[in-house]
């Protein structure tokens, strides 16, 4: 039977939260305070730490610090509405999940039931990173750059908790990636992944697109309609664009999230709100609160677990990574055996892909139906193909500046076909370079008479 350690200082909580652990199977011992907890943790060490956060002793998070098998043990706090963001700080610290104040029970029955679950979540997280070391991916997440390292480390340590992640990257980095990927490390895996774009929904609908509506709510409502949020239910929904979302609708969400229920569009009967929510922006959602496109509330209840994705010129190798990926796979699907030349590989390095790895994937895509066996120098990036070298022009020491100068003159004016451009290259006026070619002309009509 797995064992449950209590740790509440107010005794009627700790009544009805034992006696509930108690029905999901648990052993369960109480304790009132940290020092009652150490002392019971010497003797026995729970598998489920279900603490208050605030104790007559300190913080219910400090007990982490007790736990022998700390990958193994589920740590859940139980905290107050005002102090979300030290149970935001817990988590950090290592909590798996929070429940704010009042307990909602059918939470913490969910989160008990899948305690074993969690355990078994966190082993197969920690094989993955062993394993994205050694492959340089994480899931379907390619890259072993440094960056990336530390952004598996943020999925791995949040994907099992239910906290609010919002993911901050510029376009084409990985923000949906990122997202599919924390949800399929989520005891909610089996549950669905639903993407909304907020800005391409439009605001007449998104309301009824995210809560549903009841038939006959508004016009054109002619049936009943589920919305995302209960489409969702028991997954996570991935507000993508949050920025866009109309203002109404932001304190809509907002309540959502405080209060874990909503309402059909049409009804005032509130549905409960089982949803992991996941929000990205490709802006700086500081500045988009400046802006007053987010508002500063939603915001901060959004950023509970901020993780910023890497931009593709900041992942060094990974840019070659997965411009060899991409390859091998087009070279997979159609049985070539393309590849890059050593030209070309320099060229993606030059490259500051403002597309990130959406611009790579698409160029990989372009380049390999251009290419015959090799993907040369000439099908690399448009705007880093190098100029062509300008021809060189050599003289004689011994030489008068002005047979230099005669000779720079004629061969920049050969290079670019226009007097005025071969001017400006000089750093000479039009009228000198004039002046200079009249010159040059009867020097050559004397010399010829002369011959
Ligand atoms: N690290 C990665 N490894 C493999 N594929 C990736 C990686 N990052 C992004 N991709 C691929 O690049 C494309 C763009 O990724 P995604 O849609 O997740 O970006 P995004 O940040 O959501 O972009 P946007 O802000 O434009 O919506 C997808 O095809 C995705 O599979
Ligand atoms: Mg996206």
């Amino acid at each position: 039977m797995p064992h449950l350690l209590l740790v509440d200082d107010d005794p009627e909580a700790l009544e009805w939260l034992s006696e509930l652990a108690k029905g999901e199977g648990f052993s369960v011992a109480q304790a009132d305070s940290l020092r009652a907890a150490r002392i019971h943790m010497t003797r026995l060490q729970p598998d489920v730490l279900l603490t208050d956060l605030q104790l007559p002793d300190g913080q219910g998070i400090e007990l982490v610090d007790d736990l022998e098998a700390r990958e193994s043990t589920e740590v859940v706090l139980i905290t107050g509405h005002a102090s979300v963001e030290s149970a935001v700080q817990a988590l950090r610290l290592g909590a798996s999940d929070y429940l704010v104040k009042p307990v909602d029970v059918e939470r913490l029955r969910a989160i008990l039931r899948r305690v074993p679950k969690a355990g078994e979540l966190r082993a197969e997280i920690g094989e993955l990173r062993d394993e994205l070391r050694k492959l340089g991916r994480f899931g379907h997440i390619l890259g072993s750059s440094s960056p990336m390292q530390k952004l598996y480390d943020q999925i791995g340590r949040v994907a099992p908790t239910s906290a609010t992640v919002l993911l901050m990257g510029e376009s084409g980095t990985g923000k949906e990636l990122a997202a599919q990927t924390i949800h399929d490390l989520s005891r909610r895996k089996k549950a669905p992944f639903l993407p909304l774009n907020c800005g391409a929904v439009s605001p007449q609908l998104i309301e009824s697109e995210l809560f549903g509506h009841e038939k006959g709510s508004f016009t054109g409502a002619d049936r009943q309609h589920k919305g995302y949020f209960e489409r969702a239910h028991g997954g996570s929904l991935f507000l993508d664009e949050i920025t866009e979302m109309p203002q109404e609708l932001q304190v809509k969400l907002l309540r959502v999230l405080e209060t874990g229920s909503f309402m059909r569009v049409g009804t005032t009967t509130p549905l409960a709100a089982d949803v992991r929510l996941i929000a990205a922006t490709n802006r700086n959602p500081e500045q988009a609160v400046a802006e007053g496109k987010l508002r500063e509330d939603l915001y901060h209840r959004l950023n509970v677990f901020p993780i910023q994705m890497p931009p593709l010129r900041e992942r060094g190798t990974d840019i070659e990574l997965l411009a060899q990926h991409f390859l091998e796979q087009l070279n997979r699907q159609e049985s070539a055996a393309k590849s890059f030349a050593p030209a070309t590989v320099a060229a993606l390095y030059a490259h500051g892909w403002p597309g990130n790895v959406r611009e790579l994937k698409n160029y990989v895509q372009r380049a390999f139906i251009l290419a015959d066996e090799v993907i040369d120098a000439n099908l690399a990036p448009a705007s880093v193909a190098a100029p062509e070298p300008a021809p060189l022009l050599t003289v004689r020491v011994g030489s008068t500046l002005e047979e230099v100068s005669r000779r720079l003159i004629e061969a920049t004016l050969a290079e670019c076909g226009s007097k005025r451009k071969a001017a400006d290259m000089l750093g000479i006026s039009l009228k000198t370079l004039y002046n200079r070619l009249a010159a040059y002309k009867s020097e050559s009509a004397d010399e010829r008479d002369a011959a």
